[in-house]
């Protein structure tokens, strides 16, 4: 891949970009280039989603695998009816109660309404109208559906700041919207509509399972969702006939990839507070004995109890919302202070602490131990 420099524009004091500049980035969006831009949730790195070549572009910058499609950003509800076929009433709903918002749907497309690197072939589309005035302006002055995946190299912690976008993505995108830290700091929820006032979560992300139910719908977890192991039923049958049916293929592609990953071997452990307190200061212990950099993901509540090179709290166990914030700062974090070997305290599942905990697992690449 060809390097470029970076364009990098900051928000000013009101925490809004000049007019002046927006339209730079819409411009450079609009000629086919690669704009990263926060949103309420990750910033994504934008293209046209019409333009096969800008998405090309996308998937070089990142060095992602062809085969995960990207979700379609739009501004206005009317973008909609050039991109997927006939709504469904439950549809139409889900994007009255929670959009703008971190709900990604996904829906039938329209032929020819994207380029197949968006879609990666499929016959739908994951559609979100991000919370985030930036990305909002951006879209609407571009005019045009803006495919974006987090703004990450693939495999890495997704970016929460714009630091991270060019610590990952300098020399390979064309530019950077600065628009400060991201609130949600986890990605999208993504579902798919599967009946009457009902859904399916591929992904568990910003809109909870508890806020979905809150607003009248039934729900339920696809197989590759990953969240089986915390505790969540598995809505009636959906997980086991999905798992029967198609036992490789999660709904959603991105799903199957190691994820979110820092560069030391990250190990999640839950269990009783007292037991994973033992278990991870032993085997960090033990790894220091043996010349290794250790790294302990803890609570503000629980931090204070660890011996290790690098004790990082994600946030408080009393307010899951600041741990999912500040996650993928505290994965990066680790790398800065090179850590070799990390623990992480499983948090409780229920409002976001499912898509943290699904996050930590990824981030684990499957390493997961029961303390007791
Ligand atoms: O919050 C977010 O969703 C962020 C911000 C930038 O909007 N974006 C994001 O994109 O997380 P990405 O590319 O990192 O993840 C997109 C997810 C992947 O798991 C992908 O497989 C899934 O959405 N996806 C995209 N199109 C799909 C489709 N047609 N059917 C099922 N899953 C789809
Ligand atoms: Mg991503």
């Amino acid at each position: 891949m060809t390097t470029t420099s970076t364009v990098y524009w900051r928000s000013g004091a009101a925490g809004a970009v000049s007019a002046k500049e927006l339209q730079e980035a819409a411009d450079l969006l609009r000629s086919g280039g690669t704009v990263a831009f926060p949103t309420e949730t990750v910033y994504g790195l934008g293209a046209d989603a019409r333009s096969t070549a800008a998405v090309e572009s996308v998937f070089q910058a990142k060095g992602r695998p062809s085969d995960n499609p990207l979700i379609v950003h739009i501004a206005d509800e009317r973008q909609l009816e050039g991109l997927a076929a006939s709504l469904t009433e439950t549809e139409r709903g889900l994007m009255k109660s929670f959009w703008p918002g971190p709900l990604t749907l996904v829906l039938p497309v329209l032929p020819d309404a994207v380029s197949p690197r968006v879609t990666a072939g499929l016959d739908t589309v994951a559609v979100r109208m991000p919370d985030h005035p930036l990305a909002l302006a951006l879209i609407r002055e571009a005019g045009c559906p803006v495919a974006a995946p987090s703004a990450n190299r693939s495999g890495r912690p997704s970016p929460t700041a714009a630091s991270h976008v060019l610590e990952d993505l300098a020399g390979r995108i064309g530019g950077v919207l600065d628009g400060g830290a991201t609130g949600v700091g986890l990605e999208s929820t993504v579902v798919e509509a599967v009946g009457e006032r009902s859904v399916r979560i591929l992904r568990p992300g910003g809109v909870t399972p508890e806020q979905l139910r809150a607003a009248g719908y039934a729900v339920e977890f696809d197989a590759g969702a990953d969240i089986e192991a915390f505790g969540q039923p598995a809505s009636g049958s959906a997980v086991s006939e999905t798992a029967a049916s198609q036992p490789t293929a999660p709904r959603s592609p991105g799903m199957k990839y190691a994820h979110y990953a820092p560069r030391g071997e990250m190990t999640l452990v839950s269990g009783s507070a007292e037991a994973v307190r033992a278990y991870i200061q032993a085997e960090a212990d033990a790894a220091s004995a043996l010349g290794l950099r250790t790294g302990v993901l803890a609570y503000e509540e629980t931090a204070a109890s660890y011996r290790a090179d690098a004790v990082l709290a994600c946030g408080s166990l009393g307010k899951l919302e600041s741990a999912a914030r500040s996650l993928y700062a505290v994965l990066r974090e680790f790398d800065e202070l090179g850590a070799e070997r990390i623990w992480a305290e499983a948090c409780p599942s229920d409002g976001i602490g499912l898509a943290l905990l699904n996050r930590l697992a990824k981030a684990a690449g499957g390493r997961q131990v029961d303390a007791g």
